[in-house]
């Protein structure tokens, strides 16, 4: 190439990065892609999975091969509007994985939901967006066995998926604020406060600020200026992974200033790994399906294959691979590869209640309003010195049951974990519940999500055949053990004494309203009363609904504890295969994923690059 030709070039680059085009190529037939040999193939196009590809599609001569069930949604506002939340729930855009029947709500079942779309689960999900405690991101080290997994690392990987917008007069003034070193400023997502002129519902009006003043006074936890700097215990106005154009910023901004290296294979599953015979194994290909009624196909590994495919997914591709427990295998009819018993094991799904206090207002659709109020043991919990006492007698008795259930490998890893969170919540601090204040849900009211955010109880999630479009088999577990509904109520008691305080502040007069006094009454001895309403028992209310944050089902740490991939995200037994999304999360953290989540892919995909 001539010098002015190279010149010309690079101009075009940089003007490609400026303005960010995108030349991905998308494909739709499997045939396009069949002929290349691929360095990297990821599956899942995602959260965790644009993430990584984008990373490692930056080396220009690097061959990268997305392959992504569902479709390309950016122009439907159903996925771009964040007000439309929920309206894509129970389509093809949504996996809607059913559990199987819980004894704990008379064998009812509840869905999980999970974006089945480019962007995965943050097409779909609420734009929440913050960040758990120090210690929690610190003990994940101690988990994992690496201590390259703490706070320091983490919080400048998160950093790399932000160009935060500083809230302007008019957000400062509604109570908007933020620490600069909790924020990056060049990446890929547009991370900041709604416009509040297009998006009255969140900000405006009185209601935060006696959310807020609610929360000091009652629980006395203070005012945060920012939840992302590591210290979240506390109320704050929380920024939304929305631009000021009111525009979703899902994973999908990821392909801004990508070149045409990166190809994405939508509208085709994959539904195994095809293995070698020596050990270690090495994937040399994967096993490609576009509907249960065409014929699987081949796409060939040249390099690593990363699986993304969520903590409900991934377990699955791996289980079809040989990769799991042998009982769980035979049962299915799957020959063994790699004995790896943790697989779809340590699920961790938590459960949500919404309260309610009647007001006179009239919002419609739906979407975050942007005030999340995080508590802490002590904040809850007059009696927590006793608390802390039955949970420490109990832990043998728990994990051992959780182990006899098969939802863990080992009850001594488990107990260790417990140790770990439970370190971290009653000597530092960390939260243990977040009410999500929220204006017009219910109808008509101002309405708290509340949930208890490190449950205790573990699940799983496996195959229940070979066939890979057939649903898994998903147990939650849901309130296994007893401590997570002693958290849940403790949690909804301390609502109530926030509504009290509300109400009596002008406008707030009419109280509780979800679930009431005749409901729920209050008396020294209505724990009963609430674990009904809770679970819906009784014609009690709907009961709980799910959170759609589960983790944990291809837990990262040591082999011998149960683990399925190491520190470099590798899985145990292979060459070549890692595994970047929820899954490999070993605990649940105090704070909506999808921050954490962006922070581990970038961490991944310097390590898979070599960088670290
Ligand atoms: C309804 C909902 C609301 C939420 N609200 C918030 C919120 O407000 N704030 C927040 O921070 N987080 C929120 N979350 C959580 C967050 O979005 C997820 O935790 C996160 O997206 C998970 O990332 P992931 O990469 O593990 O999986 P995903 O982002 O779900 O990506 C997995 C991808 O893999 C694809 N896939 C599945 N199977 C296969 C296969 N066999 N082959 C190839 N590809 C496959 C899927 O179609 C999907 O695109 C919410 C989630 C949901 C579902
Ligand atoms: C995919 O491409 C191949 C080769 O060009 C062609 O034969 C086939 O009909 C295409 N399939 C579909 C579904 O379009
Ligand atoms: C729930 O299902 C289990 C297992 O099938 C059964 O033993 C139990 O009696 C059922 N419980 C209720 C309340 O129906
Ligand atoms: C955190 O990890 C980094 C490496 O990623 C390391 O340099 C640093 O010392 C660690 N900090 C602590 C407190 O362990
Ligand atoms: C967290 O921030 C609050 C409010 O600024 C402060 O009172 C508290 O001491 C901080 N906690 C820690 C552990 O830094
Ligand atoms: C709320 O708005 C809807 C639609 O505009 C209207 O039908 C309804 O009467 C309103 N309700 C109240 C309480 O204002
Ligand atoms: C702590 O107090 C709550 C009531 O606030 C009670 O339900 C619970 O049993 C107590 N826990 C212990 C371990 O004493």
């Amino acid at each position: 190439m001539s010098g002015l030709l190279r010149l010309f070039a690079l101009c075009a680059t940089l003007l490609l990065a400026l303005h960010g085009a995108e030349a991905a190529q998308f494909h739709w037939n499997v045939t396009d892609v069949q002929g290349t040999a691929w360095d990297y193939i990821v599956v899942g196009g995602g959260l965790t999975g644009l993430v990584v590809s984008r990373r490692l599609a930056e080396d220009d001569d690097k061959k990268v091969l997305v392959i992504e069930p569902g479709s390309d949604e950016r122009k439907n506002p159903d996925i771009y509007q964040v007000s439309k939340y929920g309206a894509v729930f129970d389509t093809p855009l949504d996996w809607a994985f059913k559990t199987t029947p819980q004894a704990v709500i008379g064998n009812h079942t509840r869905k999980i939901r999970a974006g089945r779309v480019l962007g995965g689960s943050t097409a779909i999900n609420g734009a929440a967006w913050n960040r758990a405690a120090k210690s929690q991101y610190d003990l994940l080290g101690d988990i994992v066995g690496d201590d390259h997994f703490n706070f320091t690392t983490l919080q400048s990987y998160m950093n790399r998926a932000e160009s935060f917008v500083p809230p302007n007069a008019a957000q400062r003034e509604a109570g908007a604020d933020y620490v600069r070193s909790a924020h990056g400023t060049d990446g890929p997502l547009s991370i900041g406060f709604s416009p509040i002129q297009l998006a009255k519902r969140m900000f405006t009006g009185p209601a935060p600020h006696v959310f807020t003043q609610a929360v000091n006074a009652v629980l006395h936890a203070p005012t945060l200026r920012d939840q992302c700097d590591g210290n979240n215990t506390g109320v704050a106005f929380t920024p939304t992974s929305i631009s000021q154009q009111n525009m979703r910023q899902a994973s999908y901004m990821y392909l801004k200033g990508t070149h045409d290296n990166l190809h994405i294979l939508l509208g085709h599953r994959v539904t195994k790994l095809i293995w070698t015979d020596d050990t270690p194994r090495t994937a040399t290909a994967v096993q490609v399906q576009k509907t249960a009624e065409e014929k699987p196909t081949i796409v060939h590994a040249n390099g690593d294959v990363v699986l993304a495919a969520g903590a409900l997914n991934t377990p699955g591709i791996l289980e079809r691979s040989g990769v799991g427990a042998k009982d769980v295998l035979h049962k299915a009819g799957i020959q063994q590869v790699i004995h790896l018993p943790g697989v779809g094991k340590n699920l961790q799904e938590q459960t949500m209640n919404t309260m309610g206090l009647k007001a006179d207002v009239n919002y419609t659709g739906a979407g975050p309003s942007n005030t999340i109020a995080n508590s802490n043991v002590y904040q809850l919990f007059p009696n927590a010195t006793q608390v802390k006492k039955y949970m420490y007698e109990h832990l043998d008795e728990w994990s051992e049951q959780l182990q006899a259930q098969g939802h863990v490998v080992h009850a001594s890893t488990l107990q260790q974990h417990w140790k770990y969170v439970m370190h971290s919540f009653l000597e530092k601090g960390a939260p243990v519940t977040e009410h999500f204040f929220d204006t017009g849900f219910p109808a008509n009211s101002y309405g708290i999500d509340t949930w208890f955010l490190l449950p205790f109880s573990r699940g799983s999630v496996h195959v229940a055949s070979s066939d890979a479009f057939a649903p898994p088999t998903l147990d939650p577990n849901y309130f296994a053990v007893p401590i997570d509904m002693d958290f849940q109520v403790a949690s909804l008691r301390a609502n109530r004494r926030l509504f009290r305080y509300m109400s009596k502040r002008p406008g707030f007069e009419q109280g509780e309203h979800i679930p009431g006094t005749d409901m729920v009454p209050e008396t020294d001895n209505n724990y009963d009363a609430w674990r009904s309403w809770i679970l819906g028992l009784n014609g009690k209310g709907h009961g709980f609904g799910t959170v759609s944050h589960p983790i944990g089902t291809c837990s990262m740490m040591p082999r011998a504890d149960g683990g399925v991939v190491g520190p470099r995200f590798s899985l145990y037994g292979a060459t070549n295969v890692r595994i970047v999304d929820a899954s490999i999360l070993p605990v649940q953290v105090s704070a909506h994923l999808s921050s954490t989540l962006y922070g581990l892919a970038e961490f991944a995909a310097d390590m898979i690059r070599d960088r670290d």
